[in-house]
């Protein structure tokens, strides 16, 4: 059974084909990256707009790249919720285009529920199963969701046990780095510069929850920060980086090297450091009172180095699943995998299926 996965919540356009929720085909993604960078961050209606350029080449790639054409599908599944309204009806409206057309199954799936199935995916393809109860942590741009996770066959249930209530750890990383001057999307280049500083130079003080104590907050944090950029004094520095990036939009790291000093290399070490303790800290704690078997740690921040370190090392007796890097980003081979226990249970949609941009799991 071959499932297509559209996926165009927010600034990839992605296709991907999986074969009986399994087996990975094809797998294309058309970054936006050059459009939003010059804007230190996404625009939603210049992302509509690239949505609509690239959905219909992306998914005849991802077909064609599966071998296949669209007669050979079983099913269509897009990502429905949550993200920018504009860029989920691209995807949605292209793929119910293609049901109907074709008179395939159309699939409705939660972007969150994707980033969990990414990792599941990934251990399917090799021969590999995760013991559940699981603890699965989605930290990206957009989310910072803690879910407590059971299967029971092919139906999976999911609970909500913590959440930001501000900033996503993502967007944490993506504001720090503007400040910086290091541009968008701020993570990656937070994660190669932070090896060169100190992590334990500046100490933040945490965030202190009234309420559910497995819930975050990082926009504390990101204020922090801009406090202790102002009263450094590193408007010059600033000014440098920015300028290195309108002549490179992807400097090395040594040029990045070049023009920061150690302290600054410090207070992104520190920072990151405080951002992947937090995760931990609040991650073993709810596995510990929910008694899980294991760990999940999928989305665009679970790239992270120092974080997969150190839940690798840290999470001590629960076993901790990441995705690849390239399934931990925005993808539609998770949209598809997501997709393949609905399609095994009958769940279709009609064409009244409608994006929601707050779509919750
Ligand atoms: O999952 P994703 O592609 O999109 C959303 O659903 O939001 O995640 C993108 C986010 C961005 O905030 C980006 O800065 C962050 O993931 N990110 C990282 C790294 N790579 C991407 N954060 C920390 N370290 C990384 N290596
Ligand atoms: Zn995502």
């Amino acid at each position: 059974m071959f499932l297509l996965g559209i996926e165009s919540s927010c600034d990839e356009t992605a296709a991907a084909v999986v074969e009986s929720g399994e087996r990975l085909l094809s797998n294309i993604i058309a970054s936006q990256f050059d459009t939003h960078r010059r804007y230190g961050g996404v625009v939603p209606e210049l992302a509509s707009r690239e949505h609509l350029r690239a959905i219909v080449p992306v998914v005849r790639q991802a077909v064609e790249g599966a071998g296949l054409s669209y007669r050979d599908l079983g099913a269509i599944a897009v990502t429905r919720g949550p993200g920018l309204v504009g860029s989920l009806l691209v995807g949605l409206v292209y793929g119910k285009a293609l049901s109907l057309s074709f008179d395939i199954p159309l699939i409705g799936v939660n972007h969150i529920e994707g980033h969990i199935h990414a990792v599941l995916l990934e251990l399917r393809e090799k021969q590999q199963e995760i013991e559940f109860p699981a603890l699965a942590l989605v930290v990206s741009g957009g989310h910072t969701h803690m879910y407590y996770v059971r299967r029971d066959g092919s139906e999976y249930d999911y609970r909500l046990i913590g959440r930001t209530r501000d900033d996503a750890a993502g967007e944490a990383f993506d504001k720090v780095a503007k400040l910086l001057g290091l541009g968008y999307p701020g993570g990656p280049v937070i994660d190669r510069l932070a090896p060169y500083g100190d992590p334990e130079a500046i100490h933040f003080t945490r965030a202190k929850m009234k309420g559910n104590d497995l819930d975050f907050s990082f926009s504390g944090l990101k204020t922090a920060v801009l406090r202790h950029v102002q009263a450094a004094g590193m408007a010059e520095e600033i000014q440098r980086r920015r300028a290195l990036l309108r002549e490179n939009p992807r400097p090395s790291v040594e040029q990045w090297l070049e023009i920061t000093p150690k302290s600054t290399l410090d207070l992104i070490a520190s920072f990151q450091q405080t951002v992947t303790e937090e995760l931990l800290r609040h991650a073993l704690r709810a596995a510990e009172q929910r008694d899980v078997r294991s760990l999940i740690v999928s989305g665009g921040v679970a790239c992270n180095r120092r974080l997969r370190e150190r839940f690798s090392t840290l999470a001590g007796p629960y076993p901790v699943y990441f995705p690849s890097p390239k399934l931990s980003t925005d993808n539609a081979a998770m949209i598809a995998a997501a997709a393949y226990p609905k399609f095994l249970k009958g769940e279709f949609e009609d064409l009244s299926l409608a994006a929601d941009a707050s779509l919750s799991l």
